[in-house]
């Protein structure tokens, strides 16, 4: 038996993180073995990656550095951490995933769908989520909150509102075309209601 692969997905601030951990808390909760990860991130060598990607000057990376650092981290993250928990029947909650490539550097960066598809293929194969949780609030709320959550790490907060904007417009647009995966669910709202939210998806779509 396969555990189920859950990614949220979303532009900056919309809670991700915390619905993230809500959800891996409830599947822990109703006895089932869960691993909670996050990218960039979640194995040794993607850290380091990560520390490259989140830090420094906005204009550091082109779209294509930035594409293929994420691509070179998930790699690792995959095979490290998420593959094998799959294969052993735990489920893997992830904070972002490949479809943060697709809109940050694709839709918004400038590089085609093809492109981008082309870079996971040979990253990952066909490997995708069983279900994706896309968050949806407007970008300027999503901002905001984000600005008064931590120091540093802000490198792609820092792009401005049209950046952000054509984001949340990138993550739609691929909850339209990928609806059997994706479900969007309005992430303005109190965190309690979202992961109510969160849980009918989890159990409508997969049954778990
Ligand atoms: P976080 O703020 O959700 O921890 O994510 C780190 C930043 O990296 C966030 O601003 C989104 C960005 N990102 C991409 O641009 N492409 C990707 O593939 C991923 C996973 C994240």
């Amino acid at each position: 038996m396969t555990g189920k692969f859950i990614t949220f997905e979303g532009g900056e601030g919309t809670g991700k993180s915390t619905q993230a951990r809500l959800l891996a808390s409830h599947l822990e909760q109703s006895g089932m073995q869960v691993v909670l990860t996050r990218e960039p991130g979640g194995a040794p060598g993607a850290e380091v990656i990560r520390d490259l990607l989140v830090n420094g000057e906005p204009d550091r990376w082109s779209p294509m550095a930035e594409a293929l650092l994420f691509n070179a981290a998930r790699v690792e993250h995959w095979r490290q951490c998420i593959e094998p928990a799959l294969k052993s029947g735990t489920h893997v909650v992830c904070d972002r995933f490949a479809d943060s490539t697709m809109a940050y550097q694709g839709y918004v960066g400038g590089l085609t769908r093809e492109a981008m598809a082309q870079l996971h293929w040979l990253a990952l194969g066909d490997a995708r989520p069983d279900l994706t949780l896309i968050l949806d609030m407007p970008a300027e709320a999503g901002l905001e909150r984000a600005a008064n959550r931590r120091e540093g790490e802000n490198r792609f907060e820092l792009k401005g509102e049209a950046f952000h904007a054509k984001l949340r417009e990138a993550f739609l647009d691929i909850a339209r075309r990928e609806s059997n995966r994706c479900v969007v669910i309005d992430a303005a709202r109190a965190m309690d209601q979202v992961h109510s939210e969160v849980l009918t998806a989890v159990h409508t779509r997969l049954g778990i």
